[in-house]
């Protein structure tokens, strides 16, 4: 009876995989924030069910590295191009019901390690095809419309070179103390839009927020369409009917407008960037009334070679652009700290430089960004060109308080870009308290332009110092620790000496004066920020 049961599952079997053969190109369409996008699924499956293929859509484009198919289900994993040049792997699942494909797409990937999109968030998250509403997986429906083997993708082109520029770029004279504004993305994402830009711009004055210094009202990723227009200019999506008008709108506001793109063809969310259109981009920008541009390096790391000698060049590239656009224009580069960007950002054109991947708004993260990974670079910034350890979390909810006053003086003391990340709209009294804490944004706008350093550490308490125009120093006393702790600042591991004026930046109070040193109790994960003369 052996043979009866051998052929009986080879008979099975054959059916099973001719019955449920995915070979040939799938298509369908999802939406996002901004548009419908056509994706395209080409599948190769083998006798066993193995797959192989790609899938092709106007963000992205992923490359199967292994998958199987059963009876009506399939699920493949691949890869695409991720964050910072990284290869990100994303997983594919579908089933198949009356010849048609339901594929369950990647959740969206946001950066910073959220895994999250915000919530009620439709549409594709960047980097590629998404998740949809609410972190849900977006299931899209797809049509065959072949049965034969698909072509290979096309071999990437060789990494392209380019020399380290032989001059410098040309200050723009912008940027003497460090830009001070709003950024889209850390709360939003894809979901900025025109009208989110203009309440926002509202809000930043009736806060106080403009008078208190955030200038600058800076669009993140997502604003660009999917194609240049025939004359090969970059044009905007439908969330942003007319750039101009909405510059306008916000320069009314006493506020400055910012943008973002990518020296790659693709920006970190799949959409379109300035390479090879750079001189033409910064005169769109320009022509726009554009006052602010961040640069993301993102899908470069696919066409150019990635050696610090090219990456300075396509950063001074578009640095020139710039400066040959007709308007002033901050120049903001986000390489995520790579290739000891400190030591050519400025040569770049450069107002400021990402130090970092992306912050998230947890403790973890503030704290390795600016606790960690800040000392050193130091002796880069100065007027005109900062080292940016990225924008604030402050007001999105994923730290306390106290955590969000750490983040701020550590920032005012690093001379960090103060950009502002969350929603100025509905913002909290005491969020606004802490953005708009004028003794310690006097700190990071202060005119001499040095950037702080950590004078002292015990464990997890540490002292932060940074010389001031007036001759007083700001000191941050912080516990990175999970109880109250002393923190005592000593002079002399400042460079002092004598009795000095001590006056508390958080509780507006002058101290009276202190011999030698200062000592307060800091709550865990707290800060006490002074100004001793
Ligand atoms: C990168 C940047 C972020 C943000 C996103 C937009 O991850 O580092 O700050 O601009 O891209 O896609």
């Amino acid at each position: 009876m052996n043979w009866l049961r051998v052929l009986a599952s080879a008979v099975l079997s054959l059916s099973a995989i001719g019955a449920q053969n995915v070979t040939g190109r799938w298509t369908g369409s999802y939406s996002t924030a901004d548009n419908g996008l056509e994706i395209v699924v080409a599948l190769n499956q083998a006798a066993d069910g193995g797959i192989t293929g790609y899938v092709i859509s106007p963000r992205s484009t992923d490359t199967i590295i292994s998958g199987h198919a059963e009876v009506s289900k399939l699920a493949f994993e691949a890869e695409r191009a991720g964050r910072g040049g990284a290869v990100q792997k994303v997983t594919y699942s579908a089933t198949i019901e009356g010849g048609k494909m339901m594929l369950t797409l990647p959740p969206p990937d946001f950066g910073g390690g959220r895994g999250r999109g915000p919530a009620g968030a439709p549409g594709a998250g960047p980097g590629g095809p998404g998740g949809g509403r609410g972190g849900q997986p977006q299931v899209v429906e797809l049509a065959r419309v072949s049965t034969t083997v698909p072509a290979p993708l096309p071999p990437r082109p060789a990494p392209v070179s380019l020399p380290m520029p032989a001059t410098p770029v040309k200050y723009n004279g912008m940027a003497k103390t460090p830009p001070m504004g709003w950024n889209s993305w850390n709360k939003f994402h894809n979901q900025v839009s025109d009208k989110m830009v203009r309440e926002m711009a509202d809000a930043i004055v009736k806060s106080g927020m403009r008078d208190a210094g955030y200038i600058y009202v800076n669009i993140d990723d997502t604003w660009e369409s999917l194609a240049r227009d025939a004359a090969g200019n970059i044009t905007t999506n439908n969330k942003f009917p007319d750039m101009k008008a909405l510059a306008d709108y916000v320069h009314s506001k006493g506020l400055k407008l910012g943008i973002y793109s990518s020296p790659g063809p693709r920006t970190c969310a799949g959409y379109l960037g300035s390479y090879q259109h750079e001189e033409q981009d910064a005169k769109t920008f320009a022509a726009w009334g554009i006052d602010y541009l961040k640069y993301d390096w993102c899908s470069a790391s696919q066409v150019y070679d990635n050696t610090q000698a090219t990456m300075a060049a396509a950063y001074a590239k578009m640095g020139d652009a710039l400066l040959r656009s007709g308007r002033t224009i901050v120049y903001s580069l986000c390489q995520y700290g790579n290739l000891d960007v400190g030591e050519w950002g400025e040569k770049a054109g450069g107002n400021l430089w990402r130090t970092t991947g992306d912050i998230s708004d947890r403790w973890q993260s503030m704290e390795n960004i600016g606790f960690k990974l800040q000392p050193g670079r130091e002796k880069y910034a100065g007027p005109g060109h900062w080292n940016d350890p990225d924008m604030l979390e402050i007001g999105n909810g994923g730290m306390t308080d106290t955590e969000y006053e750490t983040h701020m003086s550590l920032w005012c003391l690093l001379a960090a870009p103060l950009l502002a990340g969350n929603d100025i709209r509905e913002m909290k009294p005491s969020i606004a308290a802490i953005l708009m804490n004028k003794e310690a944004i006097a700190v990071d706008q202060d005119k001499l332009g040095k950037q702080g350093v950590r004078v002292a550490q015990d464990g997890s308490v540490e002292v932060w110092s940074k010389p001031l125009a007036d001759g007083g120093h700001a000191v941050g006393l912080f516990n990175r620790g999970d109880a109250t702790a002393q923190v005592t600042a000593k002079w002399s591991d400042i460079g002092l000496k004598g009795s000095k004026q001590v006056r508390d930046l958080w509780k507006h109070q002058d101290l009276g004066k202190a011999a030698d040193q200062y000592t307060a109790e800091v709550p865990s994960h707290g800060v006490v920020m002074i100004k001793i003369k």
